[in-house]
């Protein structure tokens, strides 16, 4: 197998073992074994609503160290702490301001993750030496149960190799990370398909840092006061200042091809992705064309794949990271991808996309 000796990975490969459960009613004795794993201060990739995370102990330096190592992610980028009840929350944070109280009632268990200052309890390199903390409740009975049986707040970012797409199947993870990790939880293909929110209650007003699965016109009808950072809608990259939290200044979400986005009008996009795969094709390159159900008949390309209906936003989230994925394994040089309104989930769907890119956008009528 890859990867023994490799002088920038010492970890030796391990044997990952896969356990299907259900997602209606998870195998009881299967998530008991994987809450096995994380209690001994392994690594367990399982399902949420939104992608599948790779679990760690959180409260255990030396499982997060390896959960960092597993997934080559940067030691300043802090993963996303997953509790089972609001309760599970209180021992983590330093402050609890109302509105986490009221956001909680509203989106808890879901794809919101609140930051709030964090208590001493927690090891500095879960939160990358920060004194904030991520937390978020995930709604889905596997990674409920299993944090649960585990025991203890678990960290989990995407369990994905830093830089790829997120997973939304099993298939991804292991693609990613067998050898690398313990065990995977695989329940099928997960609802939401981009990664939760992440709200920012230790400023005022509360800001966006990265938009998710909870759409900000839903925060806004619950905060009398909230803020997209600059970063959550940006369309090109921003001074690094600017990028307040951590995982934004690091390359995300990209395919092995290279992606370019054409936002606009439907016609002029369609007008412009045409003119493009011509372009690269008469240059030698295998294209493929991320197209949307209204669309995509009108493209001849190396291979063309429709997202959704431009007008279903929920489903275009849903496919677009597997997507990404399948234009990897067809081997095409470049995606040239549609741009969908900036609506609902649509603002998450266009920060992934416009990041994938390496902000390569074209924008027309
Ligand atoms: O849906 C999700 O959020 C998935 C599932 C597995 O729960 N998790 C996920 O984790 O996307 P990850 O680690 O890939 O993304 C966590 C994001 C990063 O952008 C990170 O920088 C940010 O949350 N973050 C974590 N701790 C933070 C903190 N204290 N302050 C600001 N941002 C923080
Ligand atoms: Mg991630």
């Amino acid at each position: 197998m890859l990867g023994i000796g490799s002088s920038h990975n010492r970890q030796l490969m391990k044997k990952t073992l896969v356990l299907l459960v259900s997602s209606d009613r998870p195998d009881l004795d299967k998530i008991r074994k994987a809450a096995g794993v994380i209690k001994e201060g392994g690594l367990v990739a399982f399902p949420t609503e939104t992608v599948y995370g790779l679990g760690a102990d959180a409260l255990n330096a030396k499982a997060v160290a390896a959960l960092f190592e597993a997934k080559k992610r940067p030691m300043d980028n802090p993963p996303i702490i997953h509790v089972g009840s609001v309760e599970g929350v209180h021992r983590l944070v330093k402050e609890f301001p109302p509105e986490a109280s009221r956001l909680m009632k509203e989106f808890w268990p879901g794809p919101l993750t609140i930051i709030f200052r964090r208590s001493d309890v927690v090891p500095p390199i879960t939160v990358a030496g920060l004194e904030t903390i991520a937390v978020r409740m995930p709604n889905h009975s596997v990674a409920l149960a299993l944090i649960r049986e585990s025991g203890c707040p678990i960290a989990a970012p995407s369990a994905n190799l830093a830089g790829k797409p997120s997973p939304t199947r099993a298939e991804h993870v292991l693609a990613d990370l067998d050898g690398r990790i313990d065990a995977i939880l695989d329940a099928g293909p997960t609802a939401v398909g981009v990664e939760s929110t992440v709200l920012d209650l230790t400023v005022n007003p509360p800001q966006v840092l990265r938009p998710g699965g909870t759409p900000y016109e839903a925060l806004k009808r619950v905060l009398r006061r909230v803020e997209l950072n600059p970063v959550a809608a940006a369309e090109k990259p921003l001074p690094i200042g600017e990028a307040r939290s951590p995982g934004v200044k690091h390359k995300h979400y990209a395919p092995n091809a290279e992606v370019v986005v054409v936002e606009g009008g439907v016609e002029a996009v369609v007008g412009k992705v045409k003119e493009l795969v011509s372009l690269h094709r008469m240059r030698g390159k295998r294209v493929g064309v991320l197209a949307t159900d209204e669309t995509a008949k009108r493209y001849k390309a190396d291979v063309v794949k429709s997202v959704g209906s431009r007008d279903d936003a929920a489903t275009v989230a849903r496919s677009l990271f597997g997507l990404l994925r399948e234009f990897d394994a067809e081997g095409v040089d470049v995606i040239i991808a549609e741009g969908v309104p900036i609506e609902g989930l649509g603002l998450a769907v266009m920060n992934r996309l416009r990041k994938a890119s390496g902000y390569n956008i074209v924008k027309v009528g």
